[in-house]
């Protein structure tokens, strides 16, 4: 055994959440593509067939109340509050991430002071979000600035409205500092808004503690939803009552069975939420979510930056020099649960991969990405991908 397995096998055996795996459905693939799609909770298939068999197969429509169908978005959003940092009765789930964008980032220029027309939008972000803001910003009748997240300081004025951000990027996997932008965002009198697709399950978020206005999130990634689950928007409680939402839609009215003409918001988080939820999916995210009984987000940090560092060791030792090239910072502090190189022929480096067991996904042009999801990836499996890895670009 090399010297980097026999090191691995040592980590699997002091890792205190290693039993976590059994939480899973897995085989004997290295799946390092939790931050694109988390694998299945091995409890939630059954969860599900209750679900459809008898809540929606025997009590049909008397499952709204019985069930709790009615009351789950805001449910599952006290679930995954813990997860973020955020106390009770701030977060809903429904709709997309890119739906969620699109609602807070129209509210928050809202929201803003008059003579505020700039949306500034982060530069290098997830596509959806930069379209999205720039529709938001023609509706509003605001000026649309990508700025790079290292350049948000200097773009800030007092005509800033709204400020949208990624706390890691989805290509690179650099983490950026939440509270310092958020507290520099509030100094110029504007509104932040977060997109945490690829921090929420990952490591600590401190929504709450550094008071952030406004956040989005997917709950496919590290919180292992399932496929399109429901993503959650979150509105700081003291915005609440000011959050005016662009798509005011029956289910955030004050009386949604009062079939009033006239709209009139609910308070609280549910005046985040649109249309009839989707059931099906919230449930699944809902039983999906019970892997975290027992967990911690700082444990879940620790072992994620364990993981990344020994992927990166043995990345070092194991792939011939020059061959790729780590896009991720090396910084803890700067780096997020994945590792992104680069790489020539990342496409075909990547299918190859594939065929020999290690899952991550490759992003146009040139970027190979590993995502770590801590719940359920060792150590040893970090090794064997960085020799795969290390065989598949020299061969
Ligand atoms: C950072 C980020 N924002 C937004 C989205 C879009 O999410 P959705 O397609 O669920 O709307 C994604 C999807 O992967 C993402 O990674």
């Amino acid at each position: 055994m090399s010297e980097l397995a026999s090191r691995a096998s040592e980590l699997d055996a002091a890792d205190e959440l290693a039993g976590l795996r059994e939480r899973f459905v897995l085989d004997d693939v290295v799946y390092l593509d939790g931050n694109s799609l988390g694998a299945l909770p091995a409890h939630v298939p059954g969860r599900v067939e209750d679900v459809v068999r008898r809540q929606w197969g025997e009590l049909r429509i008397r499952s709204w109340d019985e069930s709790g169908w009615w009351t789950a978005p805001e449910r599952i959003g006290d679930r995954i509050a813990p997860l973020v940092g955020a106390a009770a009765g701030q977060i809903v789930v429904g709709d997309s991430t890119s739906v969620n964008v699109f609602k807070a980032l129209v509210a928050a220029v809202r929201m803003a002071g008059e003579g505020r027309d700039e949306i500034l939008v982060d530069a290098t972000t997830f596509p959806t979000d930069g379209y999205i803001a720039e529709s938001a910003a023609r509706m509003t009748g605001c000026t649309l600035r990508p700025v790079a997240p290292a350049e948000v300081g200097p773009a800030l004025s007092g005509r800033t409205a709204a400020v949208l951000l990624n706390h890691v990027d989805y290509r690179t996997g650099r983490l950026y500092d939440l509270p310092a932008l958020t507290a520099a965002v509030h100094a110029a009198g504007a509104i932040a808004v977060w997109d945490l697709c690829h921090s929420a399950g990952a490591l600590p978020v401190g929504l709450d503690e550094h008071g952030v206005d406004l956040a989005v999130g997917c709950t496919y990634k590290y919180l292992n939803g399932g496929p399109g689950s429901p993503a959650y928007l979150y509105v700081r409680r003291d915005l609440q009552d000011r959050f005016d939402s662009p798509l005011p839609g029956w289910n955030s009215h004050a009386e949604p069975f009062g079939m009033r003409p006239g709209y009139e918001p609910a308070s609280g988080a549910v005046r985040g939420r649109v249309g009839t939820p989707d059931i099906l999916s919230m449930l699944a995210l809902e039983a999906a979510l019970d892997v975290w009984d027992g967990v911690s987000v700082e444990a879940v940090r620790a072992k994620s930056l364990a993981l990344t560092d020994f992927f990166l060791e043995c990345v070092a030792a194991y792939t011939p020099a020059g061959r790729v090239e780590s896009v991720t910072p090396a910084a803890h502090a700067e780096r997020g649960s994945q590792v992104a190189l680069r790489c020539d022929d990342a496409g075909d480096v990547m299918k190859r991969l594939i065929e020999r067991g290690v899952v991550g996904d490759f992003r146009h042009p040139d970027v190979l990405r590993f995502g770590f999801t801590p719940l359920y990836v060792g150590f040893a499996d970090v090794e064997r991908a960085a020799r795969v890895l290390g065989e598949t670009v020299a061969g």
